[in-house]
Parts: C-alpha cells; structure tokens; sequence
C-alpha cells in the first residue's frame, strides 16, 4: 500500500489503527502530539515533507466534550479546527488521501429516526462545532477525502464508557445511568476496519457514518456491559445527570452509505462481547 501517515498514533482509535496495520504486515508512520504536534503548520509541513504520505489517516482531536464549553475552550478550536486545517493543507500539497474522523455532535439529536449522511448538521457544543468546523475544511481543501462521522467510541487503548462501568461495578453496588439518551456504540476495532477498507477498496470519496448496528441508551449499554456483573444498574434521566456540554438525545447516524460499499457492520452487542473477550 501506499505511505501511510497517521496522526494522534496514542489515543485511542490511532492506537488501534496501528495494531490492525501491524497485523496485516501494512508499514506507517504515526505520530503522537509530541512527534507531530497539528497545531503546529511548520512541524506539519516538515512531517509530511518526510514521509510523503499517500494515505492520512487523522485520528488526532481534541476530545474532552465538558472542558471544551470553557476552560479548555480555545484549545478545543485550536487543535479540531486549526489542527485539521494544518493537515489537510499538507496532505494536500502532498497528493494524499486523507480520512478525517468526525462526530454525532454535529447533529442536534432532536429528530426521531436515522440521521441520513447528508442531514442538515446542528452542532450545539462547542466540540461539535469545531468538529463540524473540520470537516468543511476537509471538504473544501481536499478533493481525495473521506470524513467518517463515528459515535460513543470504545476500545481496548484508551478512556470510554465501557473502561468506566466495569470499573465503577467493583466498588459500587448500584449504578445509575442515563437511560433518555439514544445512539450507537462503536468499537474501535470497526471503525479502524472501514477506515482500511475505505482506503484499500477506493469507495468513493466523501462523507460516511460508521457506528456498530443496531442502537440503545447509555443505560441499555451499561446493562449490557454488567450483565455477568453483580451490580445493580438502574435508569436515571440526563435532568438527573446534568453535564456541561449539551448531549444529542437521539442522535443515531444511517448505515445505510457504509453498508452499501459491502462493509460488514456488525452489531453493537457483539462488538461488545468481541472486545470484552479482548480484555478480559
Ligand atoms: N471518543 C469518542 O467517543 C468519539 C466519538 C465521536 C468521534 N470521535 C472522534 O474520533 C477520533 C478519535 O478519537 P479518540 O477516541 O481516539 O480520541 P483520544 O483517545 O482522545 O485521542 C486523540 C489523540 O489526539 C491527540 N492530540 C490532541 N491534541 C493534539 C495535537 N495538538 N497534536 C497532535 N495530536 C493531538 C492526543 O494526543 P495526546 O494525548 O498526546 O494529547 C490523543 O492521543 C477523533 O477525531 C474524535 O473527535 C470520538
């Protein structure tokens, strides 16, 4: 395959990417904030003049949801917006391909059924934004793209949901969790998959929706995950879990696109079940 560069190598999809490329005996250059910091253009620019990458893959964001409505708010539009700017420039000049991963939180989740690939966006955190803010750079800086909106990520490398319920079910006997808030699960090992077949298979350019089949509440996934688990999990509503940043309610994104380049998207369960298998 081509030169392959990634960004964000250490978080968690970018840790994951590397583990399926090594697998498939598939070379890459991948570097963390320190090897290649994006908000930097030059240390971008001199990145890429090295590598002359062919394929991008852009797993590098700034993901912290809460801290992005204040005390982390500049960052937030610093590494999403300029960041992703500074890339595509370079992957750009470079004739590359670049795969940029984006959100949910580009919609509002206030509409009943699937969000099509092409729905009208309405982010209403800042994360969204400065991800929605991303992606119209991509797509108006690049003519070889794909923009993969994902949701409620999980993995083996890093932070998530998942990681935190099995936790928490070791020193509490009750849970609550929100059970009014609908989407779908993904599991890193899947996106990481159809960002490689994507790529190796040339669907065509453009804007995709990935996320593991079928849907449910963060309390149908907590109940899910602690099954086996001797915890009480009861539901609770997000008026009784108030956050800082705002939370799409029914924010569950169309398979339809990826499912029509004949990707195999499994199910949110057994996602689950794969990556408790991995970890336990
Ligand atoms: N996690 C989710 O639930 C979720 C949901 C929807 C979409 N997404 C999107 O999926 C993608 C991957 O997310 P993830 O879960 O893998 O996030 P993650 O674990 O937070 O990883 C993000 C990585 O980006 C790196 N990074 C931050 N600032 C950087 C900078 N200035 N220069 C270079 N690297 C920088 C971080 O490195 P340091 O730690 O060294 O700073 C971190 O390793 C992101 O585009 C995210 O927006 C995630």
């Amino acid at each position: 395959m081509a030169d392959i560069l990634i960004t964000g190598a250490n978080g968690q999809l970018g840790t994951e990417l590397r583990h399926l490329l090594d697998e498939k005996g598939i070379a890459y250059d991948a570097f963390d904030s320190k090897g290649m910091d994006i908000t930097d253009a030059q240390a971008v620019a001199d990145r890429f003049a090295e590598v002359q990458p062919k394929i991008v893959f852009h797993c590098a964001a700034f993901t912290a949801v809460d801290a992005a409505e204040d005390e982390q708010k500049d960052l937030n539009w610093t590494v999403n917006e300029d960041g992703t700017k500074n890339v595509a420039e370079a992957a750009k000049k470079a004739g590359a391909t670049l795969v940029y991963i984006s959100t949910d939180y580009v919609f509002d989740g206030t509409n009943e059924g699937e969000y099509a690939v092409d729905a009208a966006t309405n982010p209403k955190n800042e994360y969204g934004k400065a991800k929605l803010a991303g992606e119209k750079l991509v797509s108006s800086i690049m003519d070889k793209y794909y923009i993969i909106r994902t949701s409620w990520v999980f993995g083996q490398y890093g932070k998530n949901f998942v990681y935190t319920m099995l936790r928490l079910a070791k020193s509490h006997d009750k849970l609550t969790v929100v059970a009014d808030q609908v989407g779908r699960p993904t599991w890193t090992r899947t996106l990481a998959e159809f960002m490689l077949y994507a790529v190796q298979n040339k669907v065509p350019y453009g804007y995709y929706q990935l996320s593991n089949d079928g849907h449910c509440s963060w309390y149908e996934f907590a109940s899910e995950i602690l099954k086996d688990q001797p915890v009480d999990v009861q539901p609770v509503t997000s008026e009784q879990y108030p956050q800082k940043a705002y939370r799409p309610r029914h924010s569950i994104m169309s398979l339809d696109k990826v499912k029509g380049t004949g990707f195999n998207v499994i199910t949110w369960q057994e996602a689950l079940q794969n990556f408790l298998n991995e970890v336990n």
